[in-house]
């Protein structure tokens, strides 16, 4: 009995020792061909050894049976307790929105092109028409960077705009170019609820034969509608950006107000998304594209600005606090 360690093998155990066809229960069934004075004797010695033999088999059942129980209690789960959250990953909102703004243009045949965040001035400013001492220069407080070389040290800047990702595609490629750049800029600038030092931008360009201002007016007015519903108006007015002639300023008609004046659109009913122009002739030359030959529009527009329109957020300082309870709204 004590080599029993289931209910299998207890069964097994019963049918050997108490049986039908037991060696025990065949002398309880014989008895009667026994003399009868030795039947009472071998009687009550065989009903003792069956008496003894039930209690051992009753007690290991009830061994066997607790420590089943004690292995289910161990193991059971108890589903009336909450599960362990656990959180989904998510996209940055300015993920999303550079995202957004490029599915836009790639839909229209724009192609993404990159360049680096450390940048040489050349391709900052001067190639964009910004010598040294131009005063368009003081509307991009410039993060300066030593490049050290064994040969002394170089300036070089962190990219206050996305535009000099223009020179670059127009230093290598051949027109027809269409490309969008997205990428993070930098101005050296003090924070506050309306300034980051650090921001992104989507850049836009195109070049080819014959490329109007109407074709500009009639890519980004598309753009504007895609992006922020199909009822927008669009506002052209003029702007300044020395890159490009004539520079144009494009808004649309407050999606909040509809255009009567609200807090969103600070009362005048139009609301800033972009700034754009004809690529100026000096730049395409510099880059070895004839302007005699070619002609092409560029923009350039904040992506944060987007979704701080979008889900009225009124602090820009927000986007890069790494703070989860702002991050897990998108
Ligand atoms: N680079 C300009 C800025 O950061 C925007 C711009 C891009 C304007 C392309 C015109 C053409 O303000």
């Amino acid at each position: 009995m004590q080599k029993v360690t289931g209910l299998a093998e207890l069964e097994a155990w019963r049918v050997r020792y108490l049986g039908r066809k037991s060696k025990l229960i065949n002398i309880l069934r014989s008895l009667s061909t026994l003399p009868v004075d030795e039947r009472r004797d071998v009687g009550a010695r065989a009903n003792q050894v069956k008496n003894q033999l039930e209690q051992s088999l009753a007690q290991k059942k009830e061994e066997l049976d607790r420590s089943v129980n004690l292995s289910l209690q161990k193991e059971s789960i108890d589903i009336s307790l909450p599960g362990q959250p656990y959180h989904l990953g998510r996209l940055h909102p300015t993920t999303r929105a550079t995202r957004e703004i490029c599915d836009i243009f790639i839909s229209m045949g724009f192609q993404i092109a990159e360049g680096p965040e450390v940048e040489w001035e050349y391709y900052n400013f001067e190639a964009l028409n910004m010598p040294a001492e131009h005063p368009a220069r003081d509307g991009f407080a410039t993060l300066w960077v030593d490049y050290v070389t064994e040969s002394g040290t170089r300036p070089m800047l962190m990219r206050t705009h996305t535009s000099p990702v223009q020179i670059r595609v127009m230093e290598h490629a051949k027109p027809p170019i269409r490309v969008i750049a997205p990428g993070r800029v930098y101005r050296y600038e003090a924070t506050d609820a309306t300034h980051e030092w650090m921001f992104s931008q989507v850049e836009g360009l195109a070049v080819d034969k014959n490329i109007t201002l109407a074709d500009l007016k009639g890519t980004l007015f598309e753009f504007a509608r895609r992006l922020f519903g199909k009822d927008r108006k669009c506002r052209f007015r003029c702007d300044y950006f020395p890159f490009v002639e004539p520079g144009v300023e494009i808004a649309i008609d407050c999606f909040m107000c509809g255009g009567k004046g609200c807090r969103l659109c600070g009362n005048s009913g139009w609301i800033e998304i972009l700034g754009a122009g004809m690529v100026h002739p000096e730049v395409l030359r510099g880059c070895g594209i004839d302007p005699e030959v070619y002609s092409g529009f560029a923009f350039g527009m904040g992506v944060e600005r987007i979704p701080i329109l979008k889900y009225g957020i009124d602090d820009i300082r927000l986007f890069y606090g790494n703070d989860l309870r702002f991050l897990r709204q998108f």
